[in-house]
Formats: C-alpha cells, sequence, structure tokens
C-alpha cells in the first residue's frame, strides 16, 4: 500500500525512465543483428527485462554494465531453440514481438507469461503469422503459443485494429519472409519498429499508410533510448492541471505518433511546450516545460486515441478536475491492455467521488470534481496505479493504492521521483 498526499504544486526539473517500447525494440533487433550492440538509456523495469530474459534463453549474450546494456548480436539465423518455455511475464510488447521473431525460426518454442497476459488476445498476431507460413498453437486465442517457425512467405495485411504490436510482429517475420512483406494501416500506430529497423539496416520503405518489408541483414549498431513519454506524462499531466505549478521533464521521446496526450491537454488548456529539440536514432526528443492552469473539458475520440492509448488513465484523473465534461470514445481497446482499464478508472474513480460513467468504448466524466481520499486498487496494472496516485495530488484527504509494486512493471522508482516534485 502506498499513501499519496495532497499537493498544492508541481514544481523542478526531472528526467523519466527510458521508453519502454523502444527499449524492447532495441534488444530484439540487436539479438538478431551481426556483431556487438550497445543501448544506453534502456528501460530497466521488469517488462523489459522480460525480453532480455527471452533472448538470454534463444542464446543471445547480453551484458548489463552499469547504465549500458551490450548485445552481442547472434544475426538473423543464430538464435537456437530454447530449453525452457519463454515467459513475457506481464509483457504484451514482450510476447507479440517476439512471437514475429519466433515465427521465422527453423526450431518450435513457446511463449507465454503470467496469468494476465495469458487472458490477453493473440489472434490478432496468430491470424497473420499463421498467414505468412508459421505454424502455431494456442489455448484457444491465448498463450501459451507454441511456434514453429521458418519458411515464410510475405504476405500483405491490412491492420483490422490500430496496433503497433501487431504491425511489429509482422514486420520482425517479414525480414525471414520470402519476398515482400506489407502491413498497411488505416490509423497510424507508434512507428518505432520501423525507425528502428531502418537504423539496423533493414530494407524497409514507408509509403504513406504501407511500410514494406524485405528479407535484410542487420548490423549492430549503438542505440540511445529517449525517456518515455508513457512515463512524463502523469507528471505533464498534473502539473498541467495543477496551477502555479512549473514542471521540466528532460530528454522526453516526443515521436508525433507517441504525443497525443500533449494535444489533448493543449485543447484543455495547458500550457505546455517543447525546448531543445533533437533526434536520437531517429527518434525525435525534447524537453517539455509545462505550467499548471485550470484545465477545461475536451472531447477525444478517432485517430487520435492509438497516440495516447497508454496514457488514457491519466487523463481521466485530469478531466475529473477539469471544468465541464470530457468524452472519451473509440478507446475499446482499453478493455484488454494489462487489466480492462475502462472499468479500473471508472469504478476507482467513482469511489472518490468523481461523476464519471462507463460507455460502450470509453468513458464520460464530469467536472469539476472534488476528489475525496479513499483506498483503491491497482487491479495489478501499472498505469492504473499511477494515474490514481496522481489522483491523490488533487485529493482532500489521502488515497492509499493496494499493490503499488506493479509500478515495476514500466517505472520502478515513479514514487520517489512523485516525491521529488510535489509541494
Ligand atoms: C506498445 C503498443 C501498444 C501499447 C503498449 C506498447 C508497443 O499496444 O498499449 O503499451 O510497444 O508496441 P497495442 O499495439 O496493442 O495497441
Amino acid at each position: 500500500m502506498v499513501t499519496i498526499h495532497s499537493s498544492r504544486r508541481i514544481n523542478g526539473t526531472i528526467r523519466v525512465p527510458g521508453d519502454k517500447s523502444i527499449s524492447h525494440r532495441a534488444v530484439m533487433l540487436a539479438g538478431i543483428s551481426s556483431g556487438k550492440s550497445t543501448v544506453s538509456g534502456f528501460l530497466k523495469s521488469d517488462d523489459c527485462m522480460r525480453t532480455i530474459g527471452c533472448l538470454r534463453s534463444l542464446g543471445v549474450d547480453i551484458e548489463e554494465e552499469n547504465n549500458l546494456i551490450i548485445v552481442h548480436g547472434k544475426g538473423l539465423n543464430g538464435l537456437l531453440k530454447p530449453e525452457e518455455v519463454l515467459d513475457a511475464g506481464n509483457s504484451g510488447t514482450t510476447l507479440r514481438l517476439m512471437s514475429g521473431i519466433l515465427s521465422g525460426q527453423q526450431f518450435t518454442s513457446t511463449i507465454s507469461g503470467d496469468e494476465s497476459l495469458r487472458k490477453r488476445p493473440m489472434s490478432r498476431i496468430t491470424g497473420p503469422l499463421r498467414q505468412m507460413g508459421a505454424v502455431i498453437e494456442g489455448r484457444g486465442e491465448y498463450a501459451p503459443l507454441s511456434i514453429k517457425g521458418g519458411s515464410l512467405s510475405g504476405i500483405e495485411y491490412r491492420l483490422p485494429i490500430p496496433s503497433a504490436q501487431v504491425k511489429s510482429a509482422i514486420l520482425l517475420a517479414g525480414l525471414y519472409a520470402e519476398g515482400t512483406t506489407s502491413v498497411i494501416e488505416t490509423v497510424p500506430s507508434r512507428n518505432h519498429t520501423e525507425i528502428m529497423l531502418k537504423h539496423f539496416g533493414a530494407e524497409l520503405i514507408v509509403n504513406g499508410n504501407t511500410i514494406e518489408i524485405s528479407g535484410s541483414v542487420l548490423k549492430g549498431q549503438d542505440i540511445q533510448v529517449p525517456g518515455d513519454i508513457s512515463s512524463a506524462a502523469f507528471f505533464i499531466a498534473a502539473a498541467a492541471a495543477m496551477p502555479g505549478s512549473e514542471l521540466v521533464v528532460k530528454g522526453v521521446g516526443v515521436n508525433p505518433t507517441r504525443t497525443g496526450i500533449i494535444d489533448v491537454l493543449l485543447e484543455m488548456g495547458a500550457d505546455i511546450s517543447y525546448d531543445n529539440m533533437s533526434t536520437l536514432c531517429g527518434e525525435p526528443v525534447a524537453d517539455i516545460v509545462v505550467r499548471g492552469r485550470r484545465l477545461h473539458g475536451v472531447r477525444v475520440s478517432g485517430d487520435i486515441i492509438p497516440s495516447m492509448i497508454d496514457e488514457v488513465p491519466v487523463l481521466a484523473v485530469i478531466a475529473a478536475v477539469a471544468e465541464g465534461a470530457t468524452v472519451i470514445e473509440g478507446a475499446g481497446e482499453l478493455k484488454v491492455k494489462e487489466s480492462n482499464r475502462i472499468t479500473a478508472m471508472v469504478s476507482q474513480l467513482e469511489k472518490l467521488g468523481v461523476r464519471i460513467r462507463e460507455l460502450e468504448d470509453g468513458m464520460e466524466i464530469i467536472g469539476p470534481n472534488i476528489i475525496r481520499g479513499g483506498e483503491v486498487e491497482s487491479f495489478g496494472d501499472h498505469r492504473v496505479a499511477m494515474a490514481m496516485a496522481v489522483s491523490g495530488l488533487f485529493a482532500e484527504e489521502e488515497v492509499r493504492i493496494k499493490g503499488k509494486e506493479i509500478v515495476s512493471i514500466s517505472f520502478p522508482g515513479f514514487f520517489d521521483a512523485l516525491a521529488e516534485v510535489v509541494i
């Protein structure tokens, strides 16, 4: 249990840990490249360490030296048949992206995860990977997945859901396929796999909403991972909605496929700007400068949702203290994350006295609310735990959060970082 006290302001200059999505991709591609790669700024969280664990089980030698991860790549076809079931833990990205790589191997392997991950839908990846020629057996549509890879052929696949995990699994399998593999996106999703694949030398072409990849040789690289905007978002959103706050988050990845939360906060009247823009390994990076104000409600739906899907929990909290109604729609994907994040946020904010209701694929929040204190659940979901911590900053009385340890999935030092900036 952790107790969060109400805060008057959020002040200071902080850095957040490395981007989770980019960290996974960096070590995966390093593992199947030829030669040595180094990754600095790698997120050493439970999820990303699962990816390292899977790669080690596949014979990749990975050293951890202070803040650097050193990967001795095995080349595209050098992975070894693992002796044990590959364990992705709580990490959907590990399971889904690794399945793409495993589909290209000349051996059979099994990948699984914890109780939550074994309940998350996998037919979204097994469908296209089977079309490419992988033989995959699951527990119905769920993990564990037993994957017999090899002899893949390129396909043209129109993504039925805007999911970067699905897109990435197909592109990674495409590295091993005969011919060209094309993925067509109707709504853009985060493009870190495309950027990183190009950086490692893959034959990848992005043409409008179509991404084409063909068999390529990857070469080891030195990668720097920017700060994670999804982690920064808890601080940015809290500071933006708390008048008098002044916060700078240094070195955050601001890839436009991830910055939907900034756009929405700006629309709510926030004062947020970027400073010191630069590029790290193809990824845009900036210091994010926030000044607190009173915000107003907003309507969020459609194509912006994938670019802020992991930030909806904290947006719900901010909407609770904003003036007027906020409606979030078209976010049905939230139901199949680490928890059902719609039910989780609606039920816990309701407990704290917030006027909020569940919609078919989203939620409606009527603000402003006086948030009461109380005890809330995290449902074993890191982002729910951190979003509820933000609710405590705005509450009249303390908010106690059960299962605080879960933040180690994406942001191990979250509560210490929070303590540093709250006044
Ligand atoms: C991720 C993609 C998103 C996101 C997840 C990380 C990734 O999932 O919610 O936290 O690294 O590709 P979907 O692709 O399922 O939307």
